[in-house]
């Protein structure tokens, strides 16, 4: 038996879990100011904990939220927000514990899916999560003009501080169901994830918003980084975007335009941005924009397969059955026609076999069904069942999230 219980955090256990997953993302824990400011981001609701004689040594919490799936619709989700076991308490089974509460919990409040960030690439498969998203780093070196058929009528302004709070999360919520991979922002996300970031203890970021034919249509949140030092003192400033998010691809130009033109800076960076941003198309030398970097951005994991997949729609080949394993929630084993018309249960021979953390890769449309089959993901299917994957699954536009949490 293990020396440890598993539970759902209440309200009195609040702080002390939440001090001790900051702790083990080696930062520091709030000041009871800042704490005053994001406790009711951190409500024990979804929370689970793991206990020894009543102290906390692990935390798994979660907020409600849904996602955009292929074709628009949205869906269902825990959005895992937050994992730490305290450090004298590792590798002891005490994430094993608290992941197999948590899916639980998932399927008891009715999420289709679940999904999170990961800290390292290696924790989270074992649960079922996938990578379904990714995101590159790009860097944009100055001056860096836009080529003169961009054209682009919109304004931005700078709005301030109180403003910002006031008006972005209404304008997110005009944008969040833009690509596959979106989530809502619910209320408690905003304090801790947004609002902070403005402040000038937090980050002292700058809020920038579009305005196109329509109204309002995006938005860029950045700060200005000096680079200068003793040896390199005339060393410009780099602009670091944290945020982009546009309606409209020409509201995404606009606000590029923008952060590309801000005077006093010798490098503009954004970290999180689709794989698929256009910004060197726009410019008039295109090697201006670099893309350095690309990581896995959101995990995800169905937590429903048969309410995922019929979420979802398909492009038009003829089906696939599809085999689906799921270690911790069988209730998803089984087997899957997927076809341009939806998708049943069926008993037919199976075409291919994956687990559940493979179909979360296939299921936004971020990965062809090529690469997963050669790397042992994908068992059982010919080149043509592969390549009638690739045609149902394929989306056209790259999923991609832009939200953390
Ligand atoms: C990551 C973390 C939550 C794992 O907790 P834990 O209680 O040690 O995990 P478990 O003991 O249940 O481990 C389960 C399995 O995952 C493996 N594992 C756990 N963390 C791992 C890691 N960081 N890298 C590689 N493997 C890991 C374990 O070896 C074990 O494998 P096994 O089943 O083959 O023996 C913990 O190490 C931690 O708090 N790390 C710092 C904060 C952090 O990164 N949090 C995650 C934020 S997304």
């Amino acid at each position: 038996m293990s020396d440890y219980v598993v539970r759902q955090i209440t309200d009195a256990e609040s702080r002390e879990t939440f001090d001790l997953l900051v702790r083990s993302l080696h930062g520091n824990p709030p000041s009871d100011e800042r704490w005053a400011k994001v406790s009711d981001s951190w409500a024990a609701d979804g929370r689970t904990g793991a206990f020894h004689d009543g102290e906390a040594i692990g935390i798994a919490s979660s907020f409600a939220t849904t996602l955009t799936v292929p074709g628009g619709a949205t869906v269902p989700m825990g959005a895992v927000d937050g994992v730490g076991v305290r450090a004298d308490w590792t590798r002891r089974g005490v994430l094993t514990a608290m992941m197999d509460r948590q899916l639980h919990d998932f399927v008891r409040r009715g999420h289709v899916v679940a999904a999170l960030h990961a800290s390292e690439a290696l924790i989270y498969g074992r649960f079922g999560y996938g990578v379904a998203t990714r995101m590159a780093t790009l860097q944009v070196k100055q001056p860096a003009p836009l080529r003169e058929s961009v054209d682009l009528p919109g304004r931005v302004r700078l709005l301030a501080t109180d403003e910002a709070i006031a008006t972005i999360p209404s304008l997110y919520q005009r944008i969040d169901t833009h690509r596959p991979g979106m989530i809502a922002r619910p209320e408690p996300w905003w304090p801790i994830a947004f609002n902070w970031h403005l402040h000038p203890d937090g980050g002292n970021h700058r809020v920038a918003v579009h305005t196109g034919p329509n109204g309002d249509d995006g938005f860029a949140v950045f700060h200005v980084v000096p680079q200068n030092s003793y040896l390199d003192p005339e060393r410009g400033a780099a602009l670091e975007v944290h945020e982009l998010h546009a309606a409209t691809p020409e509201a995404l130009a606009g606000l590029w335009r923008f952060l590309l033109s801000v005077d006093l800076i010798e490098v503009v960076n954004a970290r999180g941005r689709p794989v698929d941003d256009p910004v060197g198309l726009l410019l008039v030398d295109p090697r201006r924009a670099q893309t350095i970097g690309v990581d896995d951005e959101l995990w995800l994991r169905l937590i429903d397969v048969p309410a995922a997949l019929a979420a979802r729609t398909y492009g038009s080949r003829e089906p696939v059955v599809l085999e689906v394993n799921d270690r911790m929630l069988p209730d998803n084993r089984g087997r899957y026609r997927v076809s341009s018309n939806g998708v049943e249960r069926t008993e037919d021979e199976a075409d291919l076999q994956l687990d559940v953390d493979t179909l979360a890769m296939l299921y936004l449309g971020a990965w062809e069904a090529g690469p997963l089959a050669l790397s042992g993901r994908i068992a059982g299917a010919s080149a043509e069942t592969l390549a009638r994957v690739d045609a149902l699954f394929r989306t056209g536009t790259q999923p991609w999230t832009g939200t953390h949490f």
